[in-house]
């Protein structure tokens, strides 16, 4: 088993996160570790948990064994194409205060033409109080 290096993409690997069909990345290679899931001490669930991502800090974090790095090697399937892993889990996009921007430069309009409607008002207020 594992006789070639076989290089996988981030994708593809991150499609088995399944009980029954589960690969990890750990530290650059891949480990398709789903008949260890249900003898793994630390149980099948936090196996799945490491699936989808670069799960290296989620084992390093843990402090295997020397053991438990041997036992890695059984579970070996190939090497992780590095370009293909996304550096950040996925993007989110600040939250936006305003959702509309149709309403925002509604806004702007108001704030820009209720200074000026005041400033007409006095005016011909003033004009009006004058010729009296
Ligand atoms: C091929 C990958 C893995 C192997 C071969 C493996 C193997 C082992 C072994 C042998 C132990 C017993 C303690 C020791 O010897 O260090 C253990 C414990 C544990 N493992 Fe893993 N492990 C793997 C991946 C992971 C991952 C990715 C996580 C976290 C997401 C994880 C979480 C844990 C936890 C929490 C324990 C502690 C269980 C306890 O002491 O209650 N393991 N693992």
């Amino acid at each position: 088993m594992g006789s070639e290096s076989k290089i996988h993409t981030f994708e593809e690997v991150a499609k088995h996160n399944k009980d029954k069909d589960c690969w990890l990345i750990i530290s650059g290679k891949v480990y398709d570790v789903t008949p260890f899931m249900a003898d793994h001490p630390g149980g099948g669930e936090v196996l799945l948990s490491a699936t989808g991502k670069d799960g290296t800090n989620d084992f390093e974090d843990i402090g295997h064994s020397e053991d438990a790095r041997e036992m890695m090697e059984k579970y070996y399937i190939g090497e992780i194409d590095a370009e293909t892993v996304p550096q950040k889990r996925t993007y989110i996009p600040p939250h936006q205060m305003s959702n509309d921007p149709a309403s925002e430069f509604f806004i702007k309009i108001l704030q820009f033409l209720v200074p000026l409607l005041l400033l007409g008002l006095a005016i011909s207020l003033r004009n009006y109080t004058k010729k009296e």
